[in-house]
C-alpha cells in the first residue's frame, strides 16, 4: 500500500486530493491547523487517514510533527505539499506580505528538504508541491503571492538537478493551477475556474505518470505559454 502525506488537507485542492488517494487505497498522513475539518476528513476513511494538527510556520516543530506522521504510516513514498496562502494586497500591508512568505516559502521550504532528505536516505520518492501559474511573472495585487510562486517553482527545479546529479529515483512534480474554486481564489477577474474535484484529478493523473510540470487544469498550458512569450513592456501595462 502507497504512503502520502498531504500538508494542507483541510480543505480544497488538498483535501480533494487527499479523497481521491484514499480512493486508490493510499494511507494518508493528513495535516492542517483546523483540527475540526481533519476530525471530520478523517471520519471519511478512519482505517487509512492518520491525522495530525499543525501549523506549518511553527518552524521548530514541523520536522517533528512530520516524523510522527511519518511513523504512524510507517513511512512515505509520496509527500505533498498543499498549503498555501494568498492575500490579494493592492496597498502592500506589510502584515499581509509576510505571513504569505512564512507559509509559501519558509514552510514550503522546511517540508519539501524534510521529504528529500527522508527520500535520499530510502532512495526514491515523490515530493509534489501545489505551486501556480502566478509563480511565472510578478503580479501587482498579490506581489508576495506571485513571488513565493516563483521561489517554490525555481527551488524544485533545484531539487529535480540534484536528485538527477544524485542518480536517486526521486521526482519532484511542480502542479501549477490557474484559477481552482476554493477560499484562496480571490478577486472578480477569475476566468476557467475548475472545481476542486476535477483539479485533484488532474493532479493525481500528473503525480502518478511522475510529471516534472503539469498545468491544472490542461487549457492553462495557453495561458502559461503567453505568459512566457509576453515582453516585459506589454506585461507591465496589463
Ligand atoms: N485556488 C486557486 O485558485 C489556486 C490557484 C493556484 C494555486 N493554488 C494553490 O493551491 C494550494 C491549495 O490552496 P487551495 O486553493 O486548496 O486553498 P485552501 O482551501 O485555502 O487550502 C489551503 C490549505 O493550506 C493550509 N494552510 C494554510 N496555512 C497553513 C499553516 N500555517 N499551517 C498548516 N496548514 C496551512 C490550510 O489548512 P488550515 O487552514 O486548516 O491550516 C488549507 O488546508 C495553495 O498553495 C495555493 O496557493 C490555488
Amino acid at each position: 500500500m502507497q504512503k502520502a502525506i498531504v500538508v494542507g488537507a483541510t480543505s480544497g485542492i488538498g483535501k480533494a486530493l487527499t479523497l481521491l488517494l484514499a480512493k486508490h487505497h493510499y494511507t494518508v498522513g493528513i495535516t492542517g491547523r483546523r483540527a475540526d475539518l481533519l476530525a471530520e476528513l478523517k471520519q471519511e476513511n478512519p482505517e487509512n487517514f492518520h491525522a495530525l494538527a499543525f501549523d506549518v510556520v511553527d518552524f521548530e516543530q514541523t520536522a517533528v510533527n512530520l516524523n510522527q506522521l511519518a511513523e504512524k504510516l510507517g513511512g512515505v513514498d509520496l509527500l505533498i505539499y498543499c498549503a498555501g496562502v494568498g492575500e490579494l494586497n493592492a496597498y502592500l500591508a506589510i502584515d499581509l506580505e509576510l505571513p504569505t512568505i512564512d507559509v509559501n516559502v519558509k514552510a514550503f521550504n522546511q517540508v519539501v528538504v524534510w521529504g528529500y532528505k527522508q527520500f535520499e536516505q530510502q532512495k526514491k520518492g515523490q515530493i509534489a508541491v501545489i505551486t501556480s501559474i502566478a509563480g511565472l511573472r510578478g503580479g501587482a495585487i498579490s506581489p508576495a503571492y506571485n513571488a513565493s510562486k516563483a521561489y517554490q517553482i525555481n527551488y524544485l527545479e533545484g531539487l529535480r538537478q540534484k536528485a538527477n546529479q544524485q542518480k536517486l529515483e526521486i521526482t519532484i512534480t511542480d502542479l501549477r493551477p490557474g484559477f481552482v474554486a476554493t477560499a484562496m481564489a480571490k478577486g472578480d477577474q477569475q476566468f476557467w475556474v475548475a472545481e476542486p474535484e476535477k483539479a485533484a484529478l488532474q493532479i493525481f493523473n500528473a503525480i502518478k505518470a511522475k510529471k516534472s510540470v503539469s498545468y491544472i487544469t490542461k487549457r492553462w498550458n495557453i495561458i502559461a505559454w503567453l505568459l512566457k512569450l509576453m515582453p516585459r513592456f506589454l506585461y507591465q501595462r496589463l
